[in-house]
């Protein structure tokens, strides 16, 4: 996701180097959350906003961007992670509104973008990029011409906009402040003498303060070189100083949020990257809902992770709209070839956009008249470039080689996709499956912490098995593929997922005292057969873990080990039943002596066929 600094200084001396130069070094601290484009704005001794933005990366953009040149008491700085329009010098932040006073960044995606846009328009603004934080800076000069006052025009903005945000604001009229406000993306303020500094993550401003804020979600205010200001969304004052707190951590330690490696902490960001994928999913699929409804064949294709989510979604239109969908494996291509047609269109699923294998599963699909929709996280990708339309998760960047939020994520968004599909042949089903996905990050915070706990636990016991198998049935059935992936990825245990009911069928023979068995069940699919499979399990000696709902006792009765789940009533249960998964092939990792953050011979993204 984006990263964002903003710094304000009593005089040129107060930090010591050029203005310039400090929100240089705060970005280059930020690389590490990905991005595509740099930018940043000063407000310079004359009075003049000064705005310099590029698509690139920093270093190659040094020239370009000048920012040695520029020197003032205040200023902000971006990198961007293209969610709102491609990555391009237009869309690189900071934007301003029409009179090119005021100078936003941003961190999140609104939700009602187009129709702020379209109210926006209506009412003259030249609005010059496709990005929604724009909209944000022409919201913000209205309100001011009205003869409100900026932290007025805040609170209103917040009201008006849906979805994340942690922006900072800069006008040419107020040139000693910093404006803020805050919902889901991170936000914190750094302290010092004569000078503060606000950023989206603790790197930013580490170099110049350890002493911070933690912003929380519906506040809003101010920083100036002496002040700090809070309020909430209903004007009631918040003492700041009732709020700091020294860190000392080592920068290693603060890129990784506090922890010790990139998978578990996205692995936790699990509740923002869900909430983020749904607030601008209404928004993305409007055209394609008809195109799937109509008389197509619809194929789902995707590698590794990507293709466990692309079953999660076979499993709920087969499951939910009897329709007669096919997911396949990206590379396995050629079986399918024949069969695309006009006809078809194929949903082509990836993380990093970039995977040879589902490229060319797309293009061999195009070639024959197929229609692609692409669904990924990064925006741009070679993947979405050749779709005819494209389809984004938002879930920010993934550092870990493990899929982690990004598999919760595409399921999150494809989900929600069923559920619109079923608007019409069964709208309580549709509006169910939407209520437990937006139940989900909340659901996601409330159980993480002890899920972690027994994954933990578990991965003691389990460190020195050979074999793990994990069986599900139905929709279950992917979360345990996932599973399993997580846990041979990571940890090097050869982790096998299986149809439990199939596992009668040859798995069961390798089963004696102690060979670990998982068995993954949602609650609500065709898992009554499931009790036998386990029986047949225990028979033979196995240890047998449950993940579960809680209510399931026939299921946690049997179990040597049980995670107690929450009962849900739809697949979106496939979002929290996963992470037990994630969070024990974590910590197994770490048991074994493994980084879980770059196992062994495998790549983020996979480039070769
Ligand atoms: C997942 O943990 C893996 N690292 C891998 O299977 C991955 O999902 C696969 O390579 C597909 O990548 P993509 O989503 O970027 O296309």
């Amino acid at each position: 996701m984006c990263g964002i600094i903003g710094v304000v200084q009593k005089n040129e001396k107060a930090l010591g180097e050029k203005m310039g130069i400090i929100i240089r070094d705060s970005l280059k601290r930020l690389e590490y959350r990905g991005y595509d484009s740099v930018g940043y704005a000063i407000i310079d001794r004359n009075g003049r906003l000064v705005i310099r933005k590029a698509k690139g990366k920093i270093d190659d953009l040094l020239k370009r961007l000048e920012f040695e040149r520029f020197d003032g008491l205040v200023g902000v700085g971006h990198t961007r992670w293209a969610t709102h329009g491609p990555p391009s010098d237009l869309n690189a932040h900071p934007h301003t509104d029409c009179s090119r006073c005021i100078a936003i960044v941003h961190n999140g995606v609104i939700r009602n973008y187009q129709e702020l846009r379209d109210e926006l328009a209506s009412r003259g603004h030249m609005i010059s990029s496709d990005t929604d934080t724009e909209l944000i800076a022409h919201l913000i000069e209205d309100y001011l011409r009205e003869g409100f006052e900026m932290i007025d025009a805040l609170r209103m903005i917040m009201r008006k906009i849906d979805g994340s945000y942690a922006f900072l604001v800069i006008s040419c009229r107020e040139t000693d402040k910093i404006y803020f406000a805050k919902k889901i993306s991170p936000l914190i303020i750094g302290l010092g003498e004569g000078f503060n500094l606000i950023s989206s993550d603790i790197p930013g401003l580490i170099k110049y303060s350890r002493k911070i804020i933690a912003i929380e979600d519906g506040e809003l205010g101010y920083i100036s070189p002496e002040k700090i200001y809070i309020e909430n969304i209903y004007g009631e004052r918040i003492d700041p100083l009732s709020r700091v707190k020294i860190i000392d951590w080592t920068i290693e330690q603060i890129e990784r949020g506090g922890y010790p490696h990139y998978m578990l902490k996205e692995i936790y960001e699990q509740s923002i990257a869900v909430r983020n994928t749904l607030a601008s999913v209404a928004e993305q699929i409007r055209d394609v809902i008809n195109i799937l409804l109509s008389d197509r064949d619809i194929f789902i294709t995707g590698a590794g992770t990507s293709y466990h989510a692309a079953l999660v979604m076979d499993y709920a239109l087969k499951y939910y709209l009897g329709a007669r969908s096919t997911a396949f494996i990206s590379s396995e291509i050629s079986l399918y070839k024949k069969i695309f047609d006009k006809k078809s269109v194929l949903i082509a699923i990836s993380q990093s956009g970039e995977t040879i294998d589902t490229l060319n599963a797309l293009r061999t699909a195009k070639e024959r008249g197929a229609l692609i929709i692409s669904l990924t996280n990064s925006v741009d990708s070679a993947i979405s470039r050749e779709s005819h339309y494209k389809l984004y998760i938002r879930a920010g960047p993934e550092i870990g080689v493990a899929a982690t939020k990004t598999f919760t994520s595409q399921v999150t968004f494809l989900l929600y996709l069923v559920s619109e599909l079923l608007r019409e042949q069964d709208p309580d089903t549709g509006s169910l499956i939407k209520k437990e996905l937006e139940e989900s990050p909340e659901l996601i915070n409330r159980y993480i912490k002890k899920i972690d706990k027994e994954s933990e636990s578990l991965a003691s016991i389990l460190k020195d098995s050979r074999n793990i198998y994990v069986l599900g049935r139905d929709i279950s059935l992917p979360v345990s593929m996932e599973g399993a992936l997580k846990i041979k990825e990571i940890s090097y245990i050869h982790a096998e997922a299986y149809p439990a009911g199939e596992s009668k069928h040859g798995p069961i023979a390798l089963v004696e005292k102690d060979f670990p068995v998982a068995f993954t069940s949602l609650g609500f699919e065709h898992n009554h057969v499931m009790v036998s499979n386990i029986e047949e399990m225990k028979a033979r000696g196995a240890f047998i873990i449950a993940v579960a709902p809680y209510s399931d006792e026939r299921i946690h009765r049997l179990a040597d080990y049980s995670f107690l789940m929450p009962s849900m009533k739809t697949m979106a249960a496939s979002i929290l039943y996963v992470i037990p998964y994630q969070l024990l092939a974590y910590h197994l990792a770490v048991k074994r002596g493994f980084d879980p953050d770059k196992p062994r011979n495998l790549a983020k993204t996979v480039t070769v066929e």
